[in-house]
């Protein structure tokens, strides 16, 4: 039987021998590329999963960049939900896609929002929007980006949603809310609960105090956004069952559960955890996303299953982008679409209708 004896086969030889050299011991080799020599970029068609992205992406940014979309771990959540296949069921035309907001979309997967892009790559937004139109996702702009929403969406064929912070002035980002609305975004996305800007948002700037006191916490901000964009307005950051139907009595017209992946404060609950409660809330009412360390497609399913209409992915894109620009973004995303296509094709589900909560179970040991 022939061997298929790639490139990666032989560095990974080559990586396993040069390990044991005690020439070599301590020297980085990131703790999911093992075998492959310390400092190479791998082609990016050589890389299995969105993990690897983040090795490279350690590899290929300054220490200061990397660590502002390093990983935050937090995975105990999705290690405790377990799949209850169903077998004999014809799964050969596996179908990701949905109707959200009035859009057809191509799969349940959206490149979630993250200021200031250009810190991880020269191109920053542009590559991220082409690299996101190529893997047919749509793209939550964040309004921090380091371009002009115009330039970006003239690179874009992808939908875009524009995501705003209530500021203590509102009127400025009414204004940009209407350009990006003009401009082709098809909803947005206002993020609460985070309340100023985190380490990571201003390239490493200390947090200041001052910020503490400047954000607007009012529920009439929802109508307020409402009524300057005329599009689908959607809460990022609810965690709470409560806040959930607060949201659909004040007019939103869907939630992202979140918690703006823990960047802000340490020990917060996980999303995932909080996503059967706030689905019993909403029954149904509104449309529910979710993010937060989703890196696989079976985590994906799993939220599905437990109701979400969708996920948004943010730190493996920018991996992706870190790595290898436009096509990084291109090849994490397809590889969270096909991943999760797989899993619904193991787990006897052709389509996204097919997806309940018998599918999972939630293990809490
Ligand atoms: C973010 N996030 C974020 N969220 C938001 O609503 N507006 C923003 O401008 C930003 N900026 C931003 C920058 C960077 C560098 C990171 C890593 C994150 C939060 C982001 O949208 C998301 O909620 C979290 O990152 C959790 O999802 P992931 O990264 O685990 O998929």
């Amino acid at each position: 039987m022939g061997v298929n004896w790639t490139r990666r086969r032989a560095l990974e030889s080559l990586g396993l021998w040069m390990a044991g050299s005690p020439l070599l011991r301590g020297q980085e080799l990131g703790p999911r590329l093992a075998g492959e020599p310390p400092g190479r970029i791998a082609p990016r068609n050589e890389l299995v999963n969105t993990f690897e992205f983040e090795d490279v992406a350690r590899r290929s940014l300054p220490a200061r960049a990397f660590s502002e979309i390093q990983g935050s771990g937090e995975r105990r959540g999705f290690d405790r939900i377990v799949f209850h296949p169903r077998v004999m069921v014809d799964v050969h035309e596996l179908d990701l896609r949905l109707d959200l907001f009035g859009s057809k979309m191509y799969a349940p997967i959206l490149v979630g929002p993250a200021a200031g892009i250009g810190r991880f790559h020269a191109e920053g937004e542009l590559a991220l929007v082409r690299g996101a139109s190529a893997a047919k996702a749509a793209v939550v702009l964040s309004s921090r980006s380091s371009l002009s929403i115009k330039k970006i969406a003239s690179e874009s064929q992808s939908e875009l949603w524009y995501q705003i912070y209530p500021e203590p002035d509102m009127e400025p980002v009414l204004t940009r809310v209407k350009e990006a609305v003009q401009t082709g975004c098809k909803a947005v996305c206002l993020t609460v609960g985070m309340p100023f800007q985190s380490a990571a948002d201003g390239a490493g700037s200390p947090l200041k105090l001052v910020n503490l006191a400047s954000p607007r916490a009012d529920w009439a901000l929802v109508d307020q956004v409402r009524r300057a964009a005329k599009t689908p307005v959607i809460l990022k950051g609810i965690m709470a069952p409560e806040e959930a139907r607060m949201a659909i009595e004040r007019g939103a017209d869907g939630i992202v559960v979140s918690n703006h992946g823990g960047r802000a404060v340490h020990g917060l609950a996980a999303p995932i955890d909080a996503l059967p409660a706030v689905m019993d809330a909403v029954a149904g009412k509104m449309p529910v996303l979710i993010d937060g360390g989703f890196r696989r497609g079976s985590d994906v399913i799993a939220a599905l299953a437990l109701g979400a209409r969708a996920v948004l992915v943010t730190r493996p894109v920018l991996w992706g982008l870190s790595a290898y620009g436009a096509e990084g973004v291109t090849t994490v995303l397809e590889m969270l679409q096909s991943e999760s296509a797989r899993t619904m094709g193991m787990c006897g589900k052709p389509n996204l209708a097919a997806l309940d909560r018998t599918l999972v179970r939630l293990d809490r040991r």
